[in-house]
């Protein structure tokens, strides 16, 4: 169990913790960075992910020694993902938009959220490079540098603007679908945008830059932050089929509304299965 005051440490905690971590993308992202792969060949890892991630979990741990932490860069490393549990859980990315970090495309953020019973009490992203300081705490309503922000209130997704991320389509498996995807995107809205980082697109369906996102192939430190964000923001984050989003295993549609979100999964569904019809024929 946590109360109101222990969570109320824990967001002024963070909140620190997550201003001096901007201040290290900052200095960092001008200077020549070297890069490792992690796993997969496109995955870029920086020193700078490592030294904000260390940074943040051990003065969280020394804060608040009985919480538990899944971290991106920590997850890499010991290459096993931990299982959520109900102990109030730290779940963070350190750099979400490294490749851009990488290339100095000024879309990169530090995403950094709490979990209660599986359920999302805290959220933060921050963008130091564009000053965007994105806040939520449950029930509580969701902010952008301290002034509430609302989802968009367009209902016909012919009327929107929708975010998707196609580098999945590298892997041969997933080529197919994605691409089918973007085509009924391409054809059904106003037109799709790529921002290369999952935290911050999140942060901005929530403050009606666009009207939904979507993505798959990503991780529960690319989410877990903008869940909160986007729902106390009025919009709804499900799973791509249209059932409850799974925060550990994230396939992703993210919208200002239900009405948005639900038009979203029929288009995917056709979209999807005239890959299938095509490949049967
Ligand atoms: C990446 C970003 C990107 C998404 C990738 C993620 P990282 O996170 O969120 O938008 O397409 O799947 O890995 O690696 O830069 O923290």
């Amino acid at each position: 169990m946590i109360d109101m005051k222990e969570l109320d440490e824990c967001y002024r905690v963070a909140e620190e913790l997550v201003l001096y971590a901007g201040k290290v993308i900052e200095d960092g992202i001008n200077t020549k960075k070297s890069t490792k792969i992690k796993g997969i060949d496109w995955d870029l890892v920086t020193e700078y992910d490592r030294k904000i991630e260390d940074k943040l979990i051990k003065q969280l741990s020394a804060q608040f020694p009985s919480h538990k932490f899944i971290g991106e860069e920590t997850v890499a490393k010991e290459d096993r993902l931990p299982q959520l549990t109900n102990d109030p859980t730290w779940i963070i990315d350190p750099i979400d938009g490294t490749t851009n970090f990488v290339h100095r495309f000024p879309h990169t953020c530090i995403s950094v959220a709490l979990l209660v019973d599986k359920k999302v009490e805290i959220g933060i992203i921050y963008n130091p490079l564009m000053r965007q300081f994105f806040s939520a705490r449950r029930h509580c309503g969701a902010f952008l540098n301290g002034k509430p922000i609302k989802t968009s209130d367009v209902k016909d997704v012919s009327q929107s603007l929708v975010a998707m991320e196609p580098w999945l389509a590298k892997d041969p498996q997933h080529l197919a679908s994605v691409y089918s995807r973007m085509h009924a995107l391409i054809q059904n809205t106003h037109g799709i945008r790529s921002l290369g980082t999952a935290a911050l697109t999140l942060c901005y369906v929530a403050m009606g830059a666009v009207e939904a996102y979507h993505i798959e192939g990503i991780d529960a430190w690319d989410v877990a932050a903008g869940k909160l964000i986007i729902e106390e923001a009025g919009g709804i984050i499900i799973d791509t089929a249209g059932g409850e989003l799974d925060i550990m295993t994230p396939k992703v549609i993210a919208a200002c509304n239900q009405q948005i979100s639900q038009q979203l999964v029929d288009l995917f569904k056709k979209a999807d299965s005239n890959v299938l019809n095509k490949n049967l024929t």
